[in-house]
């Protein structure tokens, strides 16, 4: 734990001035740029219920495949659609 917080803070002052929740550490290695998201799709109600966004109900596997993430790269032809681009 206490090692993880290390990496952390190491994390963000590399990135200079992003803060550690702007990208979300999700399972099997996937990073998810949220902050990159939210300006580039500027509307929290694409992925979120409310636009004041929160936990999503149901996240997981297949939420991230067959919704949640990659069909809006499919759609929208942008972002990863391949495993190992997702998955580091
Ligand atoms: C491309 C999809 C996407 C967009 C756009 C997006 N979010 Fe999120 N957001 C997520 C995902 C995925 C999570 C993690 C959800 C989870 O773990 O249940 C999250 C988490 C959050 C959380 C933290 C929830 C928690 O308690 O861990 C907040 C708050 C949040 N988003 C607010 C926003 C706001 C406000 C916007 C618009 C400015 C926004 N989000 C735009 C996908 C998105
Ligand atoms: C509503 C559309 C939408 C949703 C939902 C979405 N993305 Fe994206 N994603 C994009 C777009 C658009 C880009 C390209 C952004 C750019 O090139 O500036 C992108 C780029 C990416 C990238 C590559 C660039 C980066 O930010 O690292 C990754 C990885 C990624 N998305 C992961 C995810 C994951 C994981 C989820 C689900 C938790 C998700 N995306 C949900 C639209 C979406
Ligand atoms: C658009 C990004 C994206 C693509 C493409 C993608 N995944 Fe995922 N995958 C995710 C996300 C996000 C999760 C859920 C992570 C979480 O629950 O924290 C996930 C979850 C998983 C899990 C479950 C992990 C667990 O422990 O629950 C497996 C296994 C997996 N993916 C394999 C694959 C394989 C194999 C492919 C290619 C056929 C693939 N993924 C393509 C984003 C992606």
């Amino acid at each position: 734990m206490k090692r993880s917080i290390i990496t952390m803070a190491a994390l963000v002052a590399f990135a200079g001035t992003a803060f550690a929740a702007d990208v979300i550490d999700m399972k099997k290695g996937v990073k998810f740029n949220h902050k990159a998201h939210s300006e580039a799709l500027k509307d929290c109600t694409k992925c979120h219920a409310k636009a004041e966004g929160g936990k999503i109900e149901g996240f997981g596997k297949d939420f991230a495949h067959k919704k949640g993430c990659k069909q809006c790269h499919v759609e929208m032809k942008k972002g990863p659609t391949s495993c190992k681009d997702c998955h580091k």
